[in-house]
């Protein structure tokens, strides 16, 4: 476990930071010395977790598609730190459907939670980093973001569109002090991906194929993911604008 104290009293917001990729990167952010804001819709998980963690980190409830929701967050943020330095948007829903059978209601449920989300979140926020001159806004894309799969069209839109926005918000605030990078994570042990083998017909096999599908033989942990996330909040990564960085044991190097 870091003990270097490298985000001591940085002022952190992790969407979706009850669960997985998100609560990993609450416990990292925690042990760096953040404060940390978990905006997640499940309340209680986000509750369980601020209250193990202690004072440094709070819970509020967030559906990352109500912009209302979002400002809320926003707001609550300002009012408890006066700045906000570090955004994650981490937060994410996943869909395995093939494009004929997907549902209009599917198809927005998606793109509003992985790609709407993250610009609402970008809208109520940064201009408060753009006042202080500083922040880092490290989204949470996907592989799925870089390469084509069956049955991933909303999905991999989503989290296309993501490290598309990701850049767009790098170069359209380049000199505003503010850095906006992305991670893309591979195929990483968490509920997300526990869901995924639930729906398959043999479990068990579903997991055999998954560990096989990185080259490096084996899936990813939380942990390793936010890694790369504290990478992009901490100083160590001042000269990243617009980065896109896979965390995927090499998949997309083949
Ligand atoms: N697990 C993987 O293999 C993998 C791979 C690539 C990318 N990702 C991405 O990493 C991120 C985290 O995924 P995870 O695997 O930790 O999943 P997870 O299901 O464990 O966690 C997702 C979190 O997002 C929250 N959330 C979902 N919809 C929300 C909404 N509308 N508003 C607020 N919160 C919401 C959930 O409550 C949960 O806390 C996601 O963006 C996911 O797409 C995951």
């Amino acid at each position: 476990m870091s003990t270097s104290q490298r985000l001591l009293g940085k002022a952190c917001i992790v969407t979706g930071g009850s669960s997985g990729i998100g609560a990993a990167t609450v416990r990292r952010f925690v042990n760096e010395g953040a404060e940390v804001l978990i905006a997640d819709r499940n309340i209680k998980d986000a509750e369980t977790l601020a209250r193990e963690l202690g004072e440094s980190v709070i819970a509020m409830s967030c559906d990352v598609r109500r912009e209302a929701e979002v400002k809320a967050v926003a707001e609550a943020a300002m009012q408890r730190w006066g700045r906000i330095d570090v955004l994650v948007n981490n937060a994410g829903a996943e869909l395995n459907r093939p494009y004929d059978t997907t549902t209009v209601d599917e198809w927005d449920m998606v793109l509003d939670t992985d790609l709407k989300g993250p610009w609402l979140f970008c809208k109520h926020v940064v201009p408060h980093m753009v006042n202080a001159g500083s922040g880092s806004v490290i989204n949470v894309s996907s592989l799925n973001g870089l390469v084509g799969f069956p049955l991933s069209t909303a999905y991999g839109s989503a989290k296309g569109g993501l490290i598309v926005f990701t850049k767009d918000m790098a170069i359209e605030l380049a000199q505003s002090g503010v850095r906006f990078n992305c991670v893309c994570p591979g195929v990483i042990e968490t509920p997300m991906m526990e869901r995924w083998t639930d729906l398959m017909p043999d479990k068990a096999d579903a997991q055999r194929m998954l560990r096989g599908v990185m080259p490096i033989g084996r899936m990813g942990t939380a942990e390793e993911v936010a890694g790369s996330i504290f990478f992009f909040a901490s100083d160590d990564s001042t000269l990243c604008q617009g980065a896109v960085l896979s965390v995927d044991g090499g998949f997309v190097a083949q």
